[in-house]
């Protein structure tokens, strides 16, 4: 008696186990990644946008930090003296590559086929003062955009992580 009672309990309680962890499989299965909570491919496409309308404000401001590092791109783009843009989608094509970069490090299932961050931003010579002036341009996007503060924090740390890349080459 003592041993079925025993074994009942031994079976009852694998089968709670076995249940609760199932239950956390299928959860862990179905829970919203950064990517689908930031909009998918569509909001985060806003959030670049944001960034990059901020950005090109900032770069038309008296005392602009950004304009030293972004007029290469932007003569490229609107041509200089009237002359025609040498580059007209140079813009566009940083944008695509920003929305997949940050898609595929928000867990979505997007590509990123641009270059290494070391390699984007070598020659440029980029400032710590220019980097977190970019960053605020993004903070400003994703509040515009209705981010959460915790995926703020979540996409802070994956543009923050590559900072060491992109600043003093
Ligand atoms: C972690 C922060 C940053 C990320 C994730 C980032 C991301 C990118 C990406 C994906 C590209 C396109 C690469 C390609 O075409 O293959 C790019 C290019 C560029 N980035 Fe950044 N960037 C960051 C910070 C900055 C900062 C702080 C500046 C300057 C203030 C800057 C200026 C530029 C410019 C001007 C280009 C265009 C290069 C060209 O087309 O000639 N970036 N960046």
């Amino acid at each position: 008696m003592k041993n079925t009672l025993l074994l009942a309990g031994l079976l009852a309680s694998t089968l709670l186990l076995g249940s609760c962890g199932s239950k956390e499989e299928e959860a862990q299965a179905t829970a919203p990644t950064l990517y689908d909570r930031l909009g998918k491919t569509e909001g985060i496409a806003k959030i670049v946008d944001g960034l990059i309308a901020n950005v090109g404000a900032e770069t038309a401001t008296a005392n602009s930090v950004m304009l030293r590092s972004h007029k290469p791109m932007l003569d490229a783009v609107n041509g200089v003296n009237g002359q025609a843009p040498t580059d007209p989608t140079r813009l566009q094509r940083l944008r695509n590559n920003f929305i997949d970069q940050l898609g595929e490090a928000a867990g979505g299932p997007l590509t990123y086929k641009g270059k290494s961050m070391l390699v984007a931003h070598t020659g440029m010579n980029v400032t710590a003062l220019e980097f977190s002036v970019w960053h605020k341009q993004l903070e400003a996007s994703l509040a515009s955009n209705g981010v959460t503060e915790s995926d703020k924090a979540a996409v802070y740390a994956i543009v923050d992580k590559m900072q060491g890349d992109v600043v003093g080459h």
